[in-house]
């Protein structure tokens, strides 16, 4: 196949069947017939993922390499933030900027065990973990209905002389009060970490200027799991604006390590054999140097690779999303005296990531949903509800690894009346229509 060819010709060669396949077996439009699945969520996607796809894997190169370097800068960019690491999944975002936190270079402001972290209950349980993890407290504080977001009402009750950051979601892409939640972590000199995992290109706006959320407190995370906004399989990603976060954050990504040597690079620095670091002895070579206890959560080239292509298309993803949702709300506004329909935060703009809905007293969420799904339309609940109730907190559960603040009333209702369906932009407006059919009927019945 490849007589007379060269290396680049013969790859060119096959990118050209790749997309072709692709073309062929990947992007078929079959035509829409009432009861068909319709999923929540699901990978968008042409033949310009799977091209970069089976380029990076002719590279060979496996691990982080120049997909990764051109995501991150990307990326970056996007964002409009001076840095980004990209991992293996949101959950190892949420992870290493938490214990990002917990640097000792970080003086005073080190988030040392038994220190508290406030965050809610009604989301996804690794915004959580690693604080639990750790050793550090959360303190959960209740949320709003239609908002689905942390009352901020409650956040002054919430503080104490331990309290060292604020860590939550925004919730299925609707933005928390941000302004809220910022003046109160500048009042006391909080860390603000923003899990953006299902809020990817919201835009907030603050002291007069538009942002993406993500990028106003002092950490971002992301996930790039297939339902998320854009996907690679698997992955994630740390932003912030902190040199000296943005370190530590690599540091807990690569092993621990002090040197900021790419993979296969060494001596970038030019002091790789000249320093004292520890009780090591004077020349300890640097790459071998730990100055955390750090995990290996890199994502490979070939997932990078899917994340170029894909951040080409987001913004278009971003207005689809938005369609979607205004398209929905507006065919299910006359069933308010039976569901609570969703509310954009003030100041916001949201990239929703799905269409949340309370059933009012008197609806059977179990019925409406079990009706829905069993017509081919997919739910998902909240994520945990209240996540204080899961069998992951029958051994801590009414000990001093938590605290909890006021009631968590509307967590409660979250977890007992809540359910929403997708508004992925490969939904066309016949399945949102069909989608608002079957949820009108599923609440007559
Ligand atoms: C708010 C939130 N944070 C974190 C995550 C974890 O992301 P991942 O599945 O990539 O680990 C999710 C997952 O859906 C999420 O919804």
């Amino acid at each position: 196949m490849f007589e007379n060819m060269n290396e680049q010709q013969a790859r060119e060669e096959i990118l050209k069947q790749v997309a072709a396949y692709c073309d062929k077996y990947h992007n078929t439009k079959k035509e829409f017939k009432e009861g068909d699945r319709i999923p929540y969520a699901s990978r968008v996607y042409d033949s310009e993922e799977m091209v970069n796809l089976v380029d990076s894997s002719l590279e060979f190169w496996l691990t982080a390499g120049r997909y990764t370097d051109e995501f991150e800068r990307e990326f970056s960019k996007y964002l409009g933030v001076r840095f980004c690491s990209l991992v293996n999944s949101g959950s190892s975002a949420n992870l290493i900027a938490f214990m990002a936190l917990t640097s000792p270079l970080l003086g005073e402001r080190q988030v040392k065990r038994g220190d508290e972290v406030i965050t809610v209950a009604a989301g996804f349980p690794t915004t959580v973990t690693p604080v639990i993890q750790y050793g550090a407290v959360p303190v959960f504080v209740d949320v709003t209905i239609p908002q689905y977001n942390i009352d901020v009402t409650k956040l002054e009750e919430a503080l104490s002389d331990k309290t060292k950051a604020v860590m939550i979601a925004h919730t299925l892409g609707n933005p928390f009060d941000l302004e809220a939640v910022k003046a109160f972590c500048d009042r006391h000199n909080l860390w603000l970490v923003e899990d953006n995992c299902d809020a990817l290109g919201s835009v907030y706006e603050i002291d007069g200027s538009k942002k993406l959320t993500g990028t106003i407190g002092d950490i971002g995370t992301s996930s790039f799991y297939p339902p998320h906004h854009m996907t690679m399989g698997e992955g994630g990603a740390v932003y912030t604006n902190n040199p000296l976060l943005h370190r530590i954050v690599r540091s807990f990504r690569d092993w621990g390590r002090d040197c900021i040597c790419p993979p296969g690079c060494d001596n970038f620095c030019g002091h790789r054999f000249d320093k004292q670091y520890g009780q090591l002895p004077l020349g300890y070579d640097h790459k071998y140097v730990y100055s955390h206890f750090g995990y290996n959560l890199k994502a490979t080239d070939m997932q990078a690779a899917v994340g170029c292509a894909q951040l080409k298309k987001f913004p278009s993803f971003v207005e689809k999303r938005r369609h979607n949702f205004a398209y929905l709300k507006e065919l299910l506004s006359d069933c308010a005296d039976k569901l609570i329909l969703p509310e954009a935060a003030a100041h916001s703009n949201p990239s929703w990531f799905g269409f949340l809905m309370t059933c009012k007293e008197g609806v059977d969420r179990t019925k409406v949903v079990n009706y829905i799904e069993s017509h081919g339309v997919q739910t998902r609940m909240l994520f945990s509800g209240n996540l204080i109730k899961h069998p992951c907190f029958d051994d801590i559960r009414g000990t001093e690894a938590y605290r909890v603040v006021g009631g968590l009333e509307q967590t409660d209702r979250i977890m007992t009346s809540t359910f929403w369906v997708g508004v992925y932009p490969g939904m066309t407006d016949e399945k949102i229509e069909y989608m608002a059919k079957v949820i009108h009927e599923a609440l007559e019945g």
